[in-house]
This record gives structure tokens, C-alpha cells and sequence, in this order.
């Protein structure tokens, strides 16, 4: 520990943190850990402390992922590798497990306190941090107002804005000549057209594919996964992976697509094929495809009229609205519905052994105020706990 607490010209604090969500956490518990007797103050704006981890993972928190690769991350691969590699899933079951959470894995891979409650995650990590000066309701608005050798800016994106994560942190690095680029809503719902069917189909779930595409038809990204119809439009797990991809190309090209296909493994062809194929006079696209979605989607997507008596081009479009169907997204729901960031502060501005800043020396940075979006799943809070960590360590070395 390099500090001298004896110099004339102390500081108050040998460490400030701004900003005690999951990153600022974990670095003031490793901080203290690493130098019991550093000084360490947190400053937070929110009255209290967790409020995003307690309405994290539908309240139980998902704490992190089974197998976490940089690939499930967007942003600098390379880059992410370096930080994840300090702090894997094992050591992060370690270290919750010292704390004394224990965590059980689902059947998806995401891993959840035993408890099943997010209170037991905040409640753990607030035992770690005795010792550590807490201030809340304290909005920090300039890194001239704070009194500490080295500055933790922790301050997350502006996901959840009422959490206490507004945004105000990217005025702080700026101030210290840090860049933040463009940044805009992930992990979040999509609103489609008020007269669309999928509006009519709320509370139904499928197991979809949805593309993104360029308006000339080149496809950008394309995932599967378990697609929820809402009152609004649509959420579950497929869509906000999806979500920041269709942002981000409707960006580049106001003429992107949002494609989905209700029945994965089959194409155009080859479900015109399988219904080309059905002899039976009676037999209707629904009968043919009985049990291969949603009873509810099925009765939207596909008429009950005879296979025989339908009209080619209406039975072609019955079976693109099945494997092409264009979505048509109106907006997503913003950042008061998005559960992560896309963008911030460029990885390049950071020495990633240790999170601090290339821009000044005494600054560390950690958390989701970076360039780093996770997919859905726990990786948010891995990339969270792992850069915490390192800049925790090394800002008291
Ligand atoms: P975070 O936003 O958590 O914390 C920033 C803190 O800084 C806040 O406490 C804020 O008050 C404070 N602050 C901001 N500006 C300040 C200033 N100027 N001065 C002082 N304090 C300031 N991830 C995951 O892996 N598994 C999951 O289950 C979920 N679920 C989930 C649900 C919902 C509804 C949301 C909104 C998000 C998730 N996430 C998630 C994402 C995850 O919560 C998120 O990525 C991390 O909490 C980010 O941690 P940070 O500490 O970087 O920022």
C-alpha cells in the first residue's frame, strides 16, 4: 500500500469512489481488502444503496453466467478478454461464497443466490464494505469537489435513470479528457405499430429467430432465443439481445429491418415445399403446423382456409409472415426500460491491467460507464464485478 498518511499535505481520502453500484461495490470491497487502513469514502446519489441489483434478474439477480466469453459481449473483444481473464465465473462464485451467498445454476446457464433474492446479493457486499465511508444523496458534479489521492468513477450509464444512474458520471471523465461515444438503450423492449397483431397476442411466448438487416437485405446480426408479445410490442430475452443491434443499424440506414422467423430451421423454400407436399384435401397451413408454435400465433398467422383452395400468392405470404415476417418496430422504450448502456467511454482511454485512466493518472474507471454491453444472461454484472475488481486493487497500490 503506497500511501503515506503521515505527508503534510494529506488528502482527506486516499480513495474516492463515485458511484456504489455492482462495479463501485466491488471495487471498494477489494480496495479495502487489498489496504485495510486506506481511507476510502464512496459517494453515491441515491438515498440508498443497490436499488439496480435489487430489481435485477425479475428481483432474484443474475449474478453472473456459467460460461462468460468475450464473444458475448459487444465492444473491443480483445480488449473485454483482458479484463474478464482477472476475474472468472469460478472466482466470482469464490468470492460470493466467502461473502456468504452461495449461488445455484439454472438450467439457461444464469446463476442465482440459493435465496432466489437480490437482497441477499446487496446485503452481503454492503457487510463487506464496513470500514468504508458511505455518503449518500450525493451527486457528484465536478472531480474538483473531491478530496481523495486516487478517484474510482463508477457511475454506470443511464439505463434505469430513478436508480440513480443517470448519466451525470460522463460529465466527470470528460472533465478529465476522457471521450464518451454516442450512447443508447440495450438489453431493452421494442415498440411496434399500434395496429400490429403481435399487440393482440400479449402474454404469449415462442421460441423465435430474429435477424437484423440492412435496408438492401444484408443480414447484420441474427439470434434465437425465447421472444415475449407484449401490450406494446415485444420483450423476453431474444428481443432486448436483438434491441441494441436494430438501434444501432436503424442509426446507419433508416431503411433496417427487423425480421423474425416463428419456426426456426425452416426457410421460404422449405416450408413451401412441406406445404406443397400435403395431400390431404382438408388440411390448412395451422393443421400442417399444429404444435410447432404457439396455438395463439398460429391462429393469427395462418388461416383456417384449405390448403388446396388458397391462392398461391396468399399462401406465399402466409409463409413469409411465418419465416420472414418483417416486425414493424416503431421505437424501443428508451432508457427507462433498458437494463444496460450501449457505449461510453472507449476502451482504448484505459489501461486494462489495471482500469485506470490513460487521461489522468490518478482516475480509475470500472462498470458500464465503458463501452461494454453485455448480452442478457449475468454477463453485465461479470463485466461489472471484474473491472470493479482490478480497478479496486490497483487504486490502492
Ligand atoms: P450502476 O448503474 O449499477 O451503478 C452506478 C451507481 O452510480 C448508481 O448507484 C448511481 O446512483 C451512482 N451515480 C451515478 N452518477 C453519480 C454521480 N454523479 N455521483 C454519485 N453517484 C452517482 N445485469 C446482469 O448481469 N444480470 C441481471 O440480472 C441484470 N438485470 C437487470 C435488470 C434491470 C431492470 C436493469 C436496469 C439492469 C440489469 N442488469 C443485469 C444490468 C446491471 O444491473 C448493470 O450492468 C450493472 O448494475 C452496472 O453496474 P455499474 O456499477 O457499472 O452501474
Amino acid at each position: 500500500m503506497g500511501f503515506n498518511h503521515d505527508s503534510v499535505n494529506d488528502l482527506a481520502h486516499d480513495v474516492a469512489i463515485v458511484g456504489l453500484g455492482a462495479a463501485g461495490l466491488a471495487a471498494a470491497i477489494f480496495a479495502k481488502r487489498a489496504a485495510p487502513d486506506a481511507r476510502i469514502v464512496a459517494y453515491d446519489a441515491a438515498p440508498k444503496i443497490g436499488a439496480k441489483i435489487l430489481i435485477s434478474g425479475g428481483g432474484r439477480c443474475n449474478v453472473t453466467h456459467d460460461v462468460v466469453t468475450p464473444d458475448d459481449f459487444n465492444g473491443n473483444r480483445n480488449a473485454v478478454a483482458k479484463v474478464l481473464r482477472t476475474f472468472t465465473v469460478e472466482q466470482t462464485i469464490a468470492w460470493f461464497a466467502e461473502m456468504g451467498v452461495m449461488l445455484k445454476r439454472e438450467e439457461t446457464g444464469k446463476l442465482f443466490p440459493t435465496t432466489d433474492k437480490a437482497r441477499s446479493i446487496v446485503d452481503a457486499l454492503l457487510r463487506e464494505c464496513a470500514g468504508i465511508e458511505i455518503v449518500l444523496n450525493s451527486r457528484i458534479t465536478s472531480l474538483r469537489d473531491i478530496d481523495a489521492k486516487r478517484i474510482i468513477v463508477a457511475t454506470g450509464g443511464k439505463s434505469v435513470p430513478k436508480t440513480g444512474s443517470d448519466g451525470s458520471g460522463y460529465a466527470l471523465v470528460r472533465e478529465a479528457g476522457h471521450t464518451v461515444t454516442e450512447v443508447f438503450p440495450a438489453l431493452v423492449p421494442l415498440i411496434v405499430d399500434e395496429s400490429s397483431w403481435i399487440r393482440t397476442l400479449s402474454g404469449t411466448s415462442v421460441e423465435a429467430e430474429l435477424a437484423v438487416r440492412t435496408g438492401s437485405g444484408r443480414v447484420l446480426v441474427r439470434h434465437r432465443g425465447s421472444l415475449l408479445f407484449t401490450h406494446f410490442g415485444l420483450s423476453g430475452p431474444l428481443a432486448l439481445d436483438v434491441s441494441r443491434h436494430w438501434i444501432a443499424a436503424k442509426r446507419d440506414d433508416a431503411n433496417a429491418t427487423l425480421v423474425a422467423n416463428f419456426l426456426i430451421g425452416e426457410t421460404f423454400e422449405s416450408l413451401e415445399q412441406l406445404l406443397m407436399r400435403e395431400h390431404n384435401p382438408r388440411a390448412t397451413i395451422a393443421s400442417v403446423l399444429r404444435g410447432r408454435m404457439p396455438e395463439r400465433l398460429l391462429d393469427v398467422l395462418a388461416p383456417s382456409t384449405p390448403l388446396a383452395s388458397l391462392r398461391k400468392e396468399d399462401r406465399r405470404r402466409i409463409v413469409r409472415a411465418l419465416v420472414e415476417s418483417v416486425i414493424p418496430v416503431e421505437r424501443d422504450r428508451g432508457f427507462d426500460y433498458a437494463e444496460v448502456t450501449a457505449g461510453g467511454v472507449p476502451l482504448s482511454e484505459i489501461d486494462l491491467a489495471t482500469m485506470r485512466s490513460r487521461k489522468r493518472e490518478d482516475l480509475f474507471l470500472c462498470g458500464e460507464i465503458l463501452d461494454v454491453d453485455g448480452r442478457i444472461g449475468g454477463y453485465n454484472f461479470q463485466w461489472a464485478w471484474a473491472s470493479g475488481r482490478l480497478a479496486g486493487l490497483n487504486a490502492v497500490k
